[in-house]
């Protein structure tokens, strides 16, 4: 399957760095952003992804992220064969494979991955307005939540990187890339910067870029390789060839 990429006789050395966006969860029933009925056809993203737009009207940001977190907790969504089939190689890889994602769920975690950077935060974490310090939460959050580590206690927001803010673990997601010897991007539109442009990255350091979508991202001439399908089906398959050693 991969193709002009030479797999190390010992497939454990391997260094993947995969990027995931909303695609992998859609099959897990999360709305993706930009698909047909997605999340920002039904949402002005300047009122419910921004800081000024928090400072505008809080009561309809903490409802869409309230919201969210209520359906990601429901019964109904799972992790999909994606997600397991990338804990499955980290199974093998172990600290050799990292999952940077713009995803703001759990699922990752829930197939069995440990090593997740949420680079867009977390719906699964409150941020104290005051010290910055992040606190996991399962519940709503709203004007009167307040912190437990201030004095005077103080207000909550999501933990949530919105447009004009900056990504969470830049500095350790371009060394991983650095080092990396496969990119894999996975269920991603490639329109949002900087994850968009960590394939230039890849190149930049000579890294093999993957990309694994429904369909070609905006981004699709700089990957070396390219395979279109369903998350649950390509990534499964690539994951397999890739322990298989092909
Ligand atoms: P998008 O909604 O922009 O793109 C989702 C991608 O997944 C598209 O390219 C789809 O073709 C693909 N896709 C849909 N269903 C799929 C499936 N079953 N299997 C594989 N691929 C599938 O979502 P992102 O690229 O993740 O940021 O969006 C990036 C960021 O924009 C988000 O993190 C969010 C958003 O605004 C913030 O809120 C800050």
């Amino acid at each position: 399957m991969l193709t002009n990429f030479q797999l190390p006789e010992d497939i454990a050395t391997l260094k993947v760095v995969v990027l995931t966006g909303a695609g992998i969860s859609a099959e897990s029933g999360l709305k993706t952003f930009r698909d047909n009925n997605g999340l920002w056809e039904n949402h002005a993203v300047e009122a419910v992804a921004t800081p000024e737009g928090f400072e505008q009207k809080p009561s309809l940001v903490y409802r869409f992220y309230n919201e969210r977190r209520q359906q990601l907790l429901s019964p109904e969504v799972k992790p999909n064969a994606a997600h397991y089939a990338l804990a499955k190689l980290e199974a093998k890889l172990a600290d050799n494979l990292w999952i940077v994602t713009q995803n703001v769920d759990n699922l990752h975690q829930r197939a069995g991955s440990n090593n997740v950077l949420h680079m867009h935060g977390s719906l699964l974490s409150a941020r104290c307005l005051q010290s910055q310090k992040n606190v996991e939460t399962f519940s709503n959050i709203d004007g009167t939540s307040r912190c437990s580590c201030c004095q005077p206690s103080s207000k909550m927001r999501p933990d949530i990187v919105w447009f004009g803010e900056i990504p969470k673990h830049m500095e350790r997601i371009e060394s991983l890339l650095m080092e990396a010897d496969l990119f894999v991007s996975i269920g991603t539109s490639g329109t949002v910067y900087p994850a968009a442009g960590f394939v230039n990255l890849a190149n930049h350091y000579q890294v093999h870029s993957v990309e694994l979508n429904l369909e070609p991202s905006e981004g699709v001439t700089r990957f070396a390789e390219k395979h279109y399908g369903s998350a649950s089906r390509v990534v499964d398959e690539f994951v397999e060839q890739l322990l298989k050693g092909c």
